[in-house]
């Protein structure tokens, strides 16, 4: 078969077939031996920061290539929750824009952050779905002046169902709404390219379709709107010199590893990029 090649990187098909993706993808001989590379790193020279930055950065930039992003704009973070968490702390709900529109159709972790930012004062509206899909007229009916983020999957983690994201955006943008899109379930089976999608956040993962692990994810925050942003959530990896090591200051980099936290997920950052190497290949 013409694509025994592939199957071969997988050893679990040799024993079953596997449709779980969904949940998280399948090992491959790339992420396993990304691991061992790992092992041996660490055996081999111990601490090795300078390197772990280094790669750290490296999948920045293929991060930044997936989306059609700039690096710039891309924060690497350990869950999807982490960098709507990030998003969230940068926020302000005490004006009258204090509203979070949602959908009946997003992952628990995404809706739970913006439920627990009504103890800032935000207002949270779930649009409801009918069945396997969700009706323009009840974003028509959500949507108003006061909606500040418009939070959404591109495609629901439990139905497959995607949302129309162009018609969304346009609605939010007539409101003076930002919008943020949950790309975990669409990233690594269709291209996502957040130039097209014209949103202002966007979150994903690798332990998906993107066949590395878990544990290592990312956040692309739109580059106008970094300098306005200034998320509570942070760590000595969001400063803009990590090595500054001030403990009298916080002063956060410009650029989105702003959202970023403490130290990265290392470990992980070898199977993403072994992970990434292999997809693209
Ligand atoms: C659409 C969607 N968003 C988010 C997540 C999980 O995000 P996190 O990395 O925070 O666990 C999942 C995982 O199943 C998901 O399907």
């Amino acid at each position: 078969m013409k694509n025994d090649w592939v199957r071969e990187k997988f050893s679990i098909f040799e024993q079953k077939t596997y449709i779980n993706s969904c949940s998280y993808g399948a090992l491959s001989t790339e992420v396993k031996q990304a691991f061992n590379d790992y092992l041996l790193d660490r055996d081999q020279d111990g601490a090795l920061w300078p390197r772990w930055c280094e790669l750290l950065e490296d999948l920045r930039s293929e991060v930044a290539g997936l989306l059609n992003a700039s690096p710039d704009e891309i924060a690497i973070t350990g869950s999807a929750s982490n960098g709507v968490n990030s998003v969230a702390s940068a926020l302000d709900f005490t004006g009258s824009r204090n509203k979070i529109v949602t959908t009946d159709f997003e992952f628990p972790s995404v809706a739970q952050i913006w439920h627990a930012q009504e103890m800032q004062g935000a207002t949270i509206h779930s649009v409801a779905a009918r069945g396997g899909t969700i009706p323009r007229i009840n974003f028509e009916q959500a949507l108003d002046e006061q909606t500040q983020l418009v939070s959404l999957s591109q495609v629901c983690y439990r139905n497959g169902a995607a949302i129309d994201v162009n018609m969304i955006r346009d609605m939010a943008r007539d409101r003076g709404a930002m919008v943020m899109l949950d790309s975990f379930q669409m990233i690594g089976t269709q291209s996502v390219d957040v130039k097209a999608l014209d949103v202002d956040f966007l979150v994903g993962g690798f332990l998906k379709y993107l066949l590395g692990t878990a544990g290592v994810a990312f956040l692309y925050v739109k580059k106008d709107l970094l300098p306005g942003l200034n998320p509570t959530a942070t760590g000595w990896f969001a400063q803009k010199d990590i090595h500054a090591m001030d403990i009298r200051a916080n002063k956060p980099s410009d650029t989105a590893r702003k959202f970023e936290t403490g130290t990265p997920p290392v470990v992980n950052i070898y199977a993403a990029l072994a992970a990434n190497e292999a997809l693209l290949r």
